[in-house]
């Protein structure tokens, strides 16, 4: 019987978990990753979804909440040396059910305009492009 790779994050996936995201270069100096995952799992409609081909090897991470209007997904990332091999399908598969069993209609990410591979990605998953702009402000003192 094979077991499902995707289950959610746990404390010993720390150190994995920042390895794989800095590897897929998705680290920025203003986004502290322990505070990012602290936050995803301390709010009950959101969460951080691992995949582990092997126990205790981290080889894909997903994190995805739902904000009571729209779903939302970040930190997608597949172990480089086993990328095609459908790790990040089933993130996204895993992401979008957690979603649905929210009653949440609808999944929206952003993507760096650079980021061919991401933006393949997803075109091969199904997600269209939408006309529009995104713009943020700090809340918390960031910059
Ligand atoms: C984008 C990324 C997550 C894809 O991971 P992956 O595990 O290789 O993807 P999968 O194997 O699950 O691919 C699923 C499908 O997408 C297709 N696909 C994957 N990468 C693709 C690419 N660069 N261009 C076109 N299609 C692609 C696969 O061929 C596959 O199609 P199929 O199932 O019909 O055969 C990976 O390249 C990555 O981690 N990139 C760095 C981090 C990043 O940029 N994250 C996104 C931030 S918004």
């Amino acid at each position: 019987m094979s077991t499902d790779p995707v289950r959610p994050y746990r404390p010993a996936d720390r150190d994995q978990v920042v390895a794989l995201w800095q590897a897929c270069d998705l680290t920025r100096p203003w986004n502290d990753p322990d505070a990012d995952i602290g936050r995803a799992l301390e709010t009950p409609t959101s969460t951080l979804l691992v995949h582990a081909a092997e126990p205790g090897r981290v080889t894909g991470t997903l994190m995805v909440g739902y904000d009571g209007h729209r779903g939302w997904m970040y930190y997608l990332a597949s172990d480089p040396a086993a990328r095609g091999g459908g790790i990040a399908r089933a993130l996204v598969q895993r992401a979008e059910e957690f979603l649905r069993a929210q009653g949440c209609p609808k999944v929206e990410l952003m993507v760096r305009g650079t980021n061919a591979a991401a933006l393949g990605f997803y075109d091969r998953l199904g997600y269209e492009a939408q006309d529009v702009v995104v713009r943020a402000k700090w809340l918390s003192g960031g910059t």
